[in-house]
């Protein structure tokens, strides 16, 4: 019955072990599929694989969803023993219920291989072994980073074996190296090896590259913040990584050109022009530091695919762009330096995010949205590996200015306030309406870069849409505010700073009734969930609870309404504040927002709250009955 829930992929090969893929099988995308019976979501892991009674699932990572579910990240054991590369993911619910996703790898059969994963010889033998099979005995005193973890490796053939992983780290030798070695624990054989240093760190540069032109200076990668991640291959140097992917069109325009931009890494890559020193190099980092800020910041990637990036477009080109499935760089002429910047980068990355998101359309107010929203993910690419200058392309336009945020006027052509946009306008021009609230909501309002990105890119990916025009991108903005657990008056007002009226989003906030307990909330500094509650003409005292395992959790209650004019100049009016229980009195007819946060750099998931009140003795008003069932039964 169970099998229901899974695809199993069964290897060609007839062998002893078996490895099977398990597809992810999405309830909600799958007809037919999707009734799951009660018996089904009451098994636990282990039943649902059908593992043996010598193997088990291992806790290895568990991370909580948008949807109040959690991702248990499990590792497949054999007596004990961790086996290599099998590892599941797995979806439950709050009451640790399997909500019927999983996907991952799994082994089955080992019992018939290794009736035992004793290992026969000890770790500084298997060490030594590695150590003999390179020549670097000599260096046994020099290693660093040694590690010796014990597993169950499916070798040749699938045939499971009980293995060392050894690991260690040279710099004494001529070029750093990383090697690896899978080393049987009852032969000694040495299964498998290779060099593990596939991206080159900061620290230990095994590669001659260089970038930047003649305006910004030429930077000098290796050091930090440049540490270029290529993938090494002997001595070859591939400008792809797990984020994106250069070609080098070779000053064409030749559609056909797929091949990986590669060089040998001691020669570095050479692809000088106008000014600039390697627009190819330059593009690959850039590249990379929009997918790991999407990783670390956004957990998720920008686009579905992995990011392409083509240099070297056309001949002279002074223009870059994303074509619905690769981003190309012309080199410029007279007007721009090779256009490979860190903002421009983020910029035609940012197309296409905002193409698989809203698919806001390129003319009209969305298209100047569609253009703010690409200058923002460039001003955050900056932001990420080193800082932002709030101006767009200044790294390589050769003269003059080309696009700013605090003043977008500046250029001749961009407007700042929705009063100046007429319909017929570029997108880079109408594009200074949002440039002008990211200023505000960063410099004015003093919002992160990161958390301010966080809720354009939420409504970018939620709320708007094909059509979006200021105003109701702004409201987008606003429930985006609050999904992502920030405070939306400031967006209020910087949207207000253009002329874009905020709505009324006050719907939008969670509305808490008595003596319900929330749990499974995110709270930080800078995550602070909201809620509203409504409390009755009898209220008399109110109290709020919250708790978490972790610690302290700072408690604000506000009242007002935000979208109010008159308050939305002022903050909503702080009327108590304090850990883990606030009461207050007299509170009747009110309603009250109450805000959850941390204070330093702790971020609790485990939050759970609760809103009651007691209620006022000798009340009496036109609604006695409600009054009497509420507070006499
Ligand atoms: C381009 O190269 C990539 C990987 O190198 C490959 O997956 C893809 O199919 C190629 N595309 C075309 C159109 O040949
Ligand atoms: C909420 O719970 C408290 C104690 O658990 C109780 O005294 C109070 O009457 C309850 N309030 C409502 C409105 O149910
Ligand atoms: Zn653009």
């Amino acid at each position: 019955m169970h099998k229901i829930l899974f695809v199993f992929v069964v290897g060609a090969r007839k062998i002893n072990a078996k490895h099977r893929a398990m597809e992810t099988m999405r309830k909600r995308s799958l007809n037919g599929l999707n009734k799951r019976t009660t018996a089904e979501t009451e098994l636990n892991p282990t039943d649902l694989l059908n593992l043996p009674k010598d193997e088990s699932l291992q806790n290895v990572y568990q991370s909580n969803s948008a949807v109040g579910t959690k991702i248990e990240k499990m590792r497949q054991t054999y007596k004990g023993t961790p086996i290599f590369d099998a590892v599941v993911a797995i979806e439950i619910d709050k009451n640790g219920k399997l909500t019927g996703d999983a996907s991952g790898m799994f082994v089955e059969g080992i019992q018939e291989d290794l009736p035992s994963a004793e290992p026969l010889i000890t770790e500084e033998e298997a060490l030594q072994i590695a150590l003999k099979s390179e020549n670097d005995v000599k260096f046994r005193r020099k290693l660093t980073n040694v590690k010796t973890e014990h597993y169950i490796y499916l070798g040749d053939k699938e045939r499971a074996h009980s293995i060392y992983y050894v690991r260690y780290f040279i710099s004494e030798s001529k070029t750093p190296r990383r090697q690896a070695f899978i080393i049987d624990t009852k032969s000694g054989q040495i299964l498998r090896k290779w060099n593990d240093l596939q991206t080159a760190s900061c620290g230990a540069r095994t590669y001659k590259a260089y970038g930047g032109n003649e305006k910004m200076g030429k930077i000098k990668y290796g050091e930090t913040p440049y540490c270029l991640e290529p993938t090494i291959v002997g001595n070859m140097c591939f400008l792809e990584n797990e984020f994106v992917r250069v070609i080098d069109m070779e000053s064409t325009r030749d559609d056909s050109k797929n091949d990986t931009a590669k060089f040998e890494c001691s020669k570095g890559y050479d692809d000088e022009v106008n000014g600039a020193y390697s627009p190819a190099i330059d593009a690959f980092f850039y590249g990379t530091q929009v997918g790991k800020m999407f990783r670390e910041w956004f957990g998720s990637t920008p686009l579905r695919e992995k990011v392409i990036i083509r240099v070297h477009y056309g001949s002279n080109m002074e223009n870059a762009f994303w074509d619905g499935e690769t981003t190309s760089f012309g080199d410029g002429q007279s007007t721009f330096y090779p256009l490979t910047s860190a903002d421009v980068v983020g910029h035609e990355i940012g197309h296409g995010v905002t193409e698989q998101a809203s698919g806001l359309v390129y003319h009209g107010e969305s298209g100047g949205l569609n253009e703010a929203f690409s200058d923002i993910l460039g001003e955050a690419t900056e932001k990420y590996f080193k800082n932002n200058d709030m101006k767009v392309g200044d790294d390589i336009k050769k003269e003059g200015i080309f696009r700013d945020f605090r003043d977008p006027e500046i250029d001749g052509s961009s407007v700042g306030h929705v009063e100046d946009f007429h319909d017929s306008m570029d997108p880079h021009y109408s594009s200074g309406v949002y440039r002008r609230v990211f200023f505000v909501m960063i410099i004015q309002k003093g919002i992160s870069i990161k958390q301010a990105v966080k809720v354009l890119l939420q409504a970018n990916r939620v709320y708007w849409r094909e059509r979006s025009g200021f105003e109701d991108a702004g409201c987008g903005v606003i429930k985006a505010s609050y999904d992502v657990g920030q405070n939306p008056t400031p967006y209020v007002r910087a949207l207000d700073d253009v002329g874009v009226t905020a709505c009324d989003a006050s719907h939008h906030i969670r509305a808490v009734e008595t003596n319900v307990t929330y749990s499974d909330l995110t709270v930080s500094n800078e995550v602070k969930p909201l809620f509203r509650f409504n409390s009755p003409n009898w209220a008399d005292v109110v109290t709020v609870r919250a708790a978490s395992g972790s610690g302290d959790v700072k408690i604000t209650l506000r009242v007002g309404t935000w979208q109010d004019d008159e308050v939305a100049r002022e903050d909503l009016k702080i009327i108590e504040e304090g850990y883990n229980l606030v009461n207050i009195d007299r509170i009747a007819n009110e309603v009250i927002y109450i805000e959850f946060s941390l204070e330093g750099e702790n971020e609790y998931n485990d939050v759970s709250i609760s809103v009651g009140y007691t209620c006022l003795e000798g009340y009496s008003g036109n609604d006695m009955q409600e009054y009497r069932l509420d507070c006499q039964s």
